[in-house]
């Protein structure tokens, strides 16, 4: 058994959470340099909480400079055991709408260069991915989202994108139609990666601001248009996540998935002699 400490890993809009006792704004250090902000710690119903926002206060990251290593590590530094990544995303789905939230369960990795490991040359190491997040801790944000009154969907494939720009038409249509994708974002990817690398546990709450560029009846997705949502949709993530403690037992289980020991049987590289 463990100590359960949650960290949060706030996107577009999310910049802080509510209610910590002792609240502290941290630098970490990391050997992958800075996280993209000072790491707001402190607890909530007993349980340890750190929050850092993914793209920094006053969102000066765009998604590809995030440096997503230092994040993860960071975290990891602080004794985070359960990451839960709150992002914005658009919906291919005419049943998933903006201002729902989807706590998605698999991945499209379409994002080109960004450092995506910490194993490289010297380490070489290969991690499950099959199942990139954590089932107990996405039925533990299903669960708080339901009891926050917000209309939540579980499961969910996310196509992760280079940006910044949006998709083409033919783009949309093709992750949409051909590809079966559920949502669109811009910031999942490498982070999940990490996290399994990380042996952390991974949760991936998408807070639907627009349909992205394929829905007939929605013009094409622009940044005006994602703020109107964006509002609300942080002060639902706030809601709850407020609740999620209470659902995560503060003395947490070993991992059903493994999550927690993804590198038992991951790395080739012989141990110094
Ligand atoms: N974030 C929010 N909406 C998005 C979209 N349509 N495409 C990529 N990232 C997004």
């Amino acid at each position: 058994m463990t100590q359960t400490s949650i960290g949060v890993i706030g996107g577009s809009g999310l910049y802080q959470i509510d209610g910590l006792e002792n609240p502290q704004w941290r630098s970490v250090d990391t050997p992958w340099g800075a996280p993209s902000d000072q790491i707001l710690t402190g607890s909530l119903a007993g349980i340890d909480m750190a929050f850092l926002p993914r793209h920094g206060r006053g969102h000066v990251h765009c998604p590809a400079s995030i440096p997503y290593r230092a994040n993860i590590d960071a975290l990891k530094r602080l004794g985070v055991t359960d990451v839960i990544s709150v992002s914005a995303c658009g919906s291919f789905r005419h049943d998933m709408a903006p201002g729902e939230f989807v706590i998605v369960d698999q991945f499209i990795d379409r994002t080109v260069g960004r450092e995506a490991s910490f194993f490289g040359a010297g380490c070489v190491g290969h991690v499950s991915l099959a199942s990139p997040t954590c089932a107990r801790l996405g039925d533990a944000c299903a669960t708080a989202a339901r009891a926050a009154s917000i209309k939540v969907h579980r499961g969910g494939t996310y196509l992760a994108m280079e940006g910044p720009q949006f998709s083409t038409l033919a783009e949309s249509r093709i992750y949409r139609d051909v590809w079966g994708a559920d949502v669109i974002g811009m910031t999942n990817m490498p982070e999940a990666r990490l996290a399994r690398e990380a042996e952390l546990c991974y949760a991936s709450v998408a807070m639907i601001t627009d349909y992205d560029s394929w829905h007939p009846d929605h013009g094409e997705v622009d940044v005006t248009q994602i703020i109107a949502i964006l509002t609300g949709n942080a002060d639902k993530a706030r809601d709850m996540l407020g609740r999620l403690p209470t659902l995560l037992k503060a003395n947490r289980p070993i991992c059903a998935q493994g999550c927690d020991r993804a590198l038992e049987h991951a790395i080739l590289t012989a141990p110094p002699a």
